[in-house]
């Protein structure tokens, strides 16, 4: 027998067979079976045209084919034609039926060859996109992927991680053994603790330090061994962000306390003594009524007055706790009364005449209010102080300008305070004082 199979008139299917047996992936062995047929039936050139428009070339060397085919044929397999192969050359030889199916069938399993490259280079991409740190681990806990944020975070390169025990890598050294006998007593049918759940956990990096995390691990589905999938997220500015607002809320509850206590302790030194001794003027007014009316008519002008002082007092503490003229005005009536009340000459540069939520008014409220008492307490030489309210891009900007010595931060109880107020409404106060320049409060805080 001739060693050439084209020359030796091997029948064209078993030479496409013998192609694609020696092929190492569906794209070469296209190319092999292509050839082979060309050689078979001694083509000048073999297209094949599939279905979606892709297409597929053999070229006898030095061949310069034609511009239409002499024949063509399908390639096809149970679900129907693939492809059209274009043959250029001499007419057909022999019955091609087998080659159809044999192109068919390896196109077919082309196709599926590069769908999962395809979803291969997805999946690898979205690794590499993603925040979270992404581990996959076989049944025996040994890493299989290490994504780059997984790289970032705990400080392995992927080279290093892949291949090593997860626990050994990722877990706190007294945790390991609980993470092993969880993986054991799953694999042995035990009910998963862990699957499926998102848990805080505590993670260690290369070099020892640890942080929180925020952990779901799922069991991919794939054919063999179990293969597990944990996201895991570094959750320490959460965790942060969570104390901070904790203890915020704790200063605003124990400011609110103080101030309940103030109010109480206003109302026992000042208006009750006073509606006490309103009592007592008055019994002794009803004493004397009968036997001298004149010393009655001015115990009764003395508890006119007392009472009048007592009415005062209590309006004076009403509106320390909410001033009722921003309730029914809003700011621009509330502030001008403000800086109408101020020790040190004040004015008001801007301030807006719409209403916004009644927190955000009172917290503007206070924000002026407090400037203008830090200026006339602290600001001694100040010749004015300056307050402007602007609303724009759904933030209300509040400022209170002095020109006095500066130098005040945002340590004090007052300022604190007012800073945990703005806070808790989203906002941030601000003060910038340097000394000799002059100080300026500001609160930017959010009002949609
Ligand atoms: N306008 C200002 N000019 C100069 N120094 C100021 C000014 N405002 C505040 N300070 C300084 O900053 C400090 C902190 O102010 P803050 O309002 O927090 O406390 P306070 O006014 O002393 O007390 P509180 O407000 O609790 O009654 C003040 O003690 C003062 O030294
Ligand atoms: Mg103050």
């Amino acid at each position: 027998m001739n060693s050439s199979p084209a020359a030796a008139g091997v029948p064209v299917e078993r030479a496409v067979a013998r192609a694609i047996r020696g092929a190492a992936h569906t794209d070469d062995a296209l190319a092999r079976a292509l050839a082979a047929i060309g050689e078979a039936l001694g083509l000048e050139q073999v297209l094949v045209v599939e279905n979606d428009g892709g297409r597929e070339r053999w070229r006898r060397d030095g061949a310069s084919a034609g511009d239409s085919p002499s024949f063509e044929f399908p390639a096809r397999s149970e679900r129907g034609t693939l492809a059209r192969v274009e043959c250029f050359g001499p007419g057909p030889s022999a019955s091609l039926e087998v080659v159809e199916v044999q192109l068919g069938q390896l196109l077919e399993r082309r196709r599926v060859e590069h769908s999962s490259d395809v979803a291969e280079l997805r999946h690898r991409a979205t690794l590499r996109a993603a925040l979270d740190c992404v581990i996959t681990i076989d049944h025996e806990g040994s890493v299989l992927e290490f994504n780059p944020a997984a790289e970032r975070t705990f400080g392995y390169a992927s080279e290093a991680a892949v291949g090593r025990e997860m626990a050994e890598l990722i877990v706190p050294p007294e945790m390991r053994e609980r993470h092993r006998a969880g993986l054991r007593r799953y694999l042995e049918g035990g009910e998963p603790i862990l699957l499926d759940r998102r848990v805080e956990v505590e993670a260690q990096r290369a070099d020892g330090s640890r942080f929180p995390a925020e952990l779901t691990i799922t069991r991919i589905e794939v054919p063999g061994e179990p293969v597990f999938t944990g996201h895991l997220r570094d959750i320490t500015e959460r965790r942060a962000a969570e104390h901070q607002l904790r203890q915020s809320r704790t200063r605003l509850v124990e400011a609110a306390y103080e101030a309940r206590r103030r109010i109480e302790r206003d109302l026992h030194d000042g208006a009750q003594q006073q509606l006490v001794s309103v009592a007592m003027t008055l019994q002794g007014a009803r004493g004397s009524l009968e036997r001298e009316p004149a010393a009655a008519a001015e115990l009764l002008d003395e508890a006119i007055a007392e009472l009048r002082a007592a009415t005062a007092e209590l309006r004076e503490l009403a509106r320390g706790i909410h001033p009722a003229v921003l309730t029914e005005g809003g700011l621009d009536p509330a502030l001008r009364g403000l800086v109408r009340r101020s020790p040190l000459a004040a004015k008001i540069a801007a301030v807006p005449a719409e209403r916004f939520p009644a927190a955000v008014e009172a917290a503007a409220y206070f924000v002026v209010a407090e400037g203008l008492t830090n200026a006339a307490r602290h600001a001694a030489g100040a010749s004015l102080v300056e307050v402007e309210v602007v609303a724009g891009e759904g933030r209300l900007e509040v400022a209170v300008r002095d020109d006095g010595p500066g130098g005040a931060s945002l340590g004090g109880g007052g300022l604190g305070g007012l800073a945990d107020r703005v806070a808790a409404l989203g906002g941030e106060l601000a003060i910038a004082s340097p000394v000799g320049a002059g100080t300026t409060l500001s609160a930017g805080i959010p009002c949609e």
